[in-house]
């Protein structure tokens, strides 16, 4: 059994990581990125985490509801620069709560697995501005206001909201589900794949919330809603490497699970339904549009803890010579109890789960109706139906023999 599990492992891994059209009986299709298994602590992994945590959950829990997290989630990180309340319909309010909510339990989780680490300073205010203005292929020195008139304000309304929430989601999404490879205590692994399973749940629900307003023009791009996330799903797909990993609001390569065009494409996967993975340097070289340094756009100072850098990870090489070599684990069939107290656990500070979930809405409550909050529903924009599948993006996607690092591999915008 564990024999035959870590020759299909081998098999996998020998695939190349570039994108294939998938010809049944052929063999596997390509594994997606996540292929090594580095010697990062659990620690490490974790204390990562807290970076991808406080950024979506501080911009979840900001936007709707107006305050942020409470001093034991964020341990003393700073506010995010440009945090607000959101604009928003009930439809969308009321989705976002419960999103809000559990992004809030994510981070719970970092703490209670040992991360001690404050929240790194993010910035919501150049962050987005600078990820809308790389899915635009602006040239440097150009920014949103100065091609399109105003800034982009992503807390300005339900479209605004939902893609600056989706473009984050996903990169939790996929590297958390990247990181479960990565652990060595299944009870910390067990807890992960919660936290891409929560998170993919979420992305669905946005998506499907997007999906609606799918003919809504964005401000300030004159954009359909459908349009301006083909850009954003295109520019995160050219900066983790060549493998095809990330998909619009519809979907029609064949090379994945495709549906007619103009059909939702809820629940992206590769062409055996699985979900993507991504490591945490690709998803770091997303986040920082390829800066090799690791800072900017969300992250002004960086990320804290030891994983801080989109280099450093070498997919095919390491994982090839490492992965089975150290042992493969097949963690799924230990339960936790089996597994009993985690070897060495750091639980410090103390934190008090329920009241951290439910500080939200121990505050005071924006009940208001729709109109009371100046809502109105607008008249859709002018979508552009002729290839609603996909846009033209700043970078081609390299050449599929391609280097295998995300620091080659991947796109660099901006630097
Ligand atoms: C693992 O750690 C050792 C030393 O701590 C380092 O020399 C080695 O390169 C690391 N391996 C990987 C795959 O990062
Ligand atoms: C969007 O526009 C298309 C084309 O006109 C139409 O078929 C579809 O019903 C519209 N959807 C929504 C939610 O407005
Ligand atoms: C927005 O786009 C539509 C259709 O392309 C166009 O008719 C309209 O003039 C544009 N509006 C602005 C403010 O650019
Ligand atoms: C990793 O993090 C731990 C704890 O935060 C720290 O003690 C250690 O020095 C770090 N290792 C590296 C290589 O930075
Ligand atoms: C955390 O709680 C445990 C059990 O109640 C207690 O022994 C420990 O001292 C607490 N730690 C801190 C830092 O308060
Ligand atoms: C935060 O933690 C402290 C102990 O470190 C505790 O006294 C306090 O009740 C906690 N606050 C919340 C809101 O959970
Ligand atoms: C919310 O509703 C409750 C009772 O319906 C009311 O007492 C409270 O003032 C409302 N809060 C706001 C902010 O409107
Ligand atoms: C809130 O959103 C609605 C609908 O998109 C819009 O009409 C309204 O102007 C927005 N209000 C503010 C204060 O941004
Ligand atoms: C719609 O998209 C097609 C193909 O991308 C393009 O050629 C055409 O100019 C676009 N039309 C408008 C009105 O933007
Ligand atoms: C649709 O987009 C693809 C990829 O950008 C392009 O190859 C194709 O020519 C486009 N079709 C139309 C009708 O513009
Ligand atoms: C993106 O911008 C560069 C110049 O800054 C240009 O060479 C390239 O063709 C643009 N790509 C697209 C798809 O417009």
């Amino acid at each position: 059994m564990q024999v035959a599990y870590v020759a299909a492992l081998v098999a996998l891994l020998t695939v190349s990581a570039s994108a294939q059209p998938f010809l049944p009986g052929t063999g596997f299709a390509p594994l997606a990125g996540i292929a090594a298994r580095m010697n990062y602590t659990d620690r490490d992994i974790v204390e990562f985490l807290t970076n991808v945590e406080c950024l979506e959950g501080l911009f979840d829990t900001w936007g709707t509801f107006g305050h942020g997290f409470n001093n034991n989630l964020t341990l003393g990180g700073p506010t995010p620069i440009g945090a607000r309340k959101a604009n928003l319909s009930d439809q969308v309010q009321s989705h976002m709560e419960e999103i809000a909510l559990n992004e809030q339990g994510h981070a719970l989780f970092t703490r209670q697995a040992g991360s001690s680490l404050p929240c790194p300073q993010v910035d919501f205010t150049g962050g987005f501005n600078q990820w809308y203005a790389a899915a635009y292929n602006l040239s440097k020195g150009q920014t949103i206001e100065s091609v399109f008139g105003a800034p982009f304000d992503p807390f300005a309304s339900d479209e605004n909201y939902l893609l600056s929430v989706l473009s984050l989601e996903e990169l939790g999404a996929t590297g958390n589900k990247g990181l479960t490879l990565l652990t060595s205590n299944p009870v910390i692994a067990d807890g992960i794949a919660g936290l891409a399973t929560s998170a993919t749940a979420h992305a669905t629900v946005e998506r499907m919330l997007l999906w609606e307003r799918r003919n809504n023009t964005v401000t300030p791009f004159n954009e359909t809603v459908q349009q301006v996330f083909a850009r954003v799903s295109a520019m995160r797909d050219t900066l983790d490497g060549p493998q095809l990993d990330d998909q619009g609001l519809v979907n029609t390569d064949p090379r994945t699970i495709a549906v007619p065009l103009y059909y939702p494409n809820m629940i992206p996967t590769d062409v055996r339904g699985l979900t993507f993975s991504r490591t945490p340097q690709q998803v770091i070289n997303i986040a920082v549009l390829g800066n090799p340094s690791g800072t900017g756009v969300f992250f002004p100072n960086g990320l804290v803890g030891n994983i801080t850098k989109p280099t450093g990870y070498d997919v095919l090489a390491s994982g090839l010579d490492s992965f089975p070599a150290s042992g493969a684990r097949v963690v799924s069939q230990e339960s936790t109890q089996a597994v009993g107290p985690l070897p060495n656990p750091v639980l410090l500070p103390n934190v008090t789960g329920e009241l951290d979930l439910t500080q939200s809405l121990a505050g005071p409550l924006d009940n208001g109706t729709a109109s009371t909050r100046g809502y109105s529903t607008v008249p859709p924009g002018v979508p552009n139906y002729t290839n609603g599948s996909q846009v033209a993006v700043a970078y081609p996607l390299p050449s599929s023999s391609g280097s295998s690092s995300v620091a080659s591999g991947g796109r660099r915008l901006f630097f």
